[in-house]
């Protein structure tokens, strides 16, 4: 049955076309130049008995047939491969190296194959032999021939060993196809039992190589790669799940807890209206974040390309530096802003000012008061730089890539406001536009740098 299959393959049946076509083409070839072959060799003795029949007609014509029967026992006893036979209207033997007229139908000038015994001292041999036939005046006949009988011989040999090597060509190309086809089944058979492995739950599974670095192997990495990308993404998403729901079990414990402890006792209905403006500011919290992860899912499926657009950093950094002074301005924060010159790029106008206000949001929140913040832009080598700078404490080297997952947050600022989603946008931003996000220690503080593609 698994044989039987095998007929079913792809690699068996280009395997089989191309020999089929291979076998054709080889065999027409031969045959070309066999037909040739045979049919010169064929017309040479033809010519040569046509030539000696124009002789011997001569000699009948000037000589009458005495003369044609002296000329045919000459030649006749010359030992050479000519065949001759001079008989009267009933086919008797009149003279000629034939001990009799071949039995053969023929009419007037017939070219005829007939078969004779040749006797030699000791033995006799049965040849074939080719001939002309022609009808004389007075109803006699004269047969013309050669012995063709190692001619004939040839080209039997010749047209079995076709037989034969079409016979061969065929055999050992089905049997080629049949390994081939077995091969390339065995190797799919590997990433077909693989696959359905991890379609069952084995999702650890991985194809494995044979170590031929072929097309195969290729394929197999590829899709090993294409597996350890679902399995990394995968397990970020589960790990984005837990961290939901952990920490917005916190904001809603709290916000549980701060309506039941108002429900305990009888109070007055200032007290209740507290009660609730305070759950309104825990609820405001609890949306903000959704806000921010659904924003980080916007920039992570890249759908948000779809919206850019042409837009001016220097516009978007200094519409954000207005909106922040009020708060620099309560921390007696100094924020400055340097952009001398313009720097247009393509991008989501929304998506870029969330990402700067979480930026400077993040510089004034975190810089003890009467310190400076500088947002910078500047134009590099073909790119858009754009760079917060504060003086707080900074973030260690160590935590620098950490700080730009979800929900994480340094133990040093867990006294102020925030979920850890800002780097986060950030970070996403940075990837949806092909820019390069980088955390740098101004010493002190911290320099969370955006280099951008500029428009072009
Ligand atoms: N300018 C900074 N100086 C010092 N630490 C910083 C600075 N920016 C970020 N951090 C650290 O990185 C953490 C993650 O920052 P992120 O902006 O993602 O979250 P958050 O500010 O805590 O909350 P959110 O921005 O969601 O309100 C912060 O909690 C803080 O510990
Ligand atoms: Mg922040």
């Amino acid at each position: 049955m698994r044989f039987l299959n095998l007929f079913r393959t792809t690699a068996f049946r280009l395997a089989l076309v191309y020999l089929l076509l291979f076998a054709a083409s080889a065999f027409a070839l031969i045959a070309f130049i066999y037909w040739n072959t045979a049919g010169f060799m064929a017309a040479q003795t033809d010519e040569t008995i046509n030539a000696e029949i124009l002789g011997l007609r001569e000699q009948y014509t000037q000589q009458g047939l005495p003369g044609l029967r002296q000329v045919i026992i000459e030649r006749s006893a010359g030992g050479g491969t000519g065949l001759y036979i001079l008989a009267n209207a009933d086919f008797s033997r009149i003279a000629g190296n034939l001990s009799a007229w071949p039995d053969v139908p023929m009419g007037q000038g017939d070219w005829v194959y007939f078969t004779y015994d040749r006797t030699s001292p000791g033995e006799t041999e049965r040849r074939s032999a080719r001939a002309r036939h022609f009808e004389l005046r007075g109803g006699f006949h004269l047969l013309v021939g050669r012995d063709v009988h190692e001619r004939r011989e040839i080209e039997d040999r010749i047209e079995s060993a076709l037989f034969w090597s079409a016979v061969i060509t065929l055999g050992l190309g089905l049997i080629g196809g049949l390994v081939m086809s077995r091969n390339v089944t065995r190797r799919l058979d590997v990433i077909n039992r693989t696959s359905r492995d991890i379609i069952e739950g084995d999702l650890a599974r991985r194809v494995p190589l044979s170590g031929a670095n072929d097309e195969f192997d290729e394929l197999a990495e590829n899709l090993n790669s294409m597996l350890d990308q679902i399995e990394r993404l995968m397990s970020g998403m589960t790990e984005v799940a837990d961290n939901i729901a952990h920490d917005l079990r916190t904001p809603l414990n709290r916000l549980r807890s701060r309506l039941e402890v108002t429900l305990m006792k009888p109070a007055t209905e200032q007290e209740y209206r507290e009660a609730l403006e305070g759950a309104i500011g825990e609820s405001d919290g609890l949306i903000a974040t959704f806000n921010s992860l659904l924003l980080i899912a916007r920039a992570e499926t890249g759908e948000a390309r779809e919206n850019f657009e042409p837009l001016d950093l220097r516009a978007v950094l200094s519409d954000i530096a207005d909106l922040y002074e009020p708060l620099a301005e309560a921390k007696r924060i100094t924020l400055k802003v340097v952009a001398l010159k313009p720097a247009e790029i393509n991008g989501d106008r929304g998506l870029i000012s969330q990402a700067l206000a979480n930026l400077i949001d993040n510089a004034i929140k975190y810089t003890p008061e009467e310190g400076a913040v500088i947002a910078s832009l500047k134009l590099l080598d073909e790119e858009a730089v754009l760079e917060v700078r504060d003086t707080g404490p900074g973030i260690p080297q160590a935590e620098r890539d950490h700080v730009l997952r979800r929900f994480v947050r340094l133990e040093a600022s867990r006294n102020e406001p925030g979920s850890g989603l800002g780097l986060s946008l950030v970070a996403a931003v940075a990837r949806l536009h092909d820019a390069r996000i980088d955390l740098g220690d101004a010493k002190p503080g911290l320099i969370a740098t955006l280099r951008f593609h500029l428009k072009d």
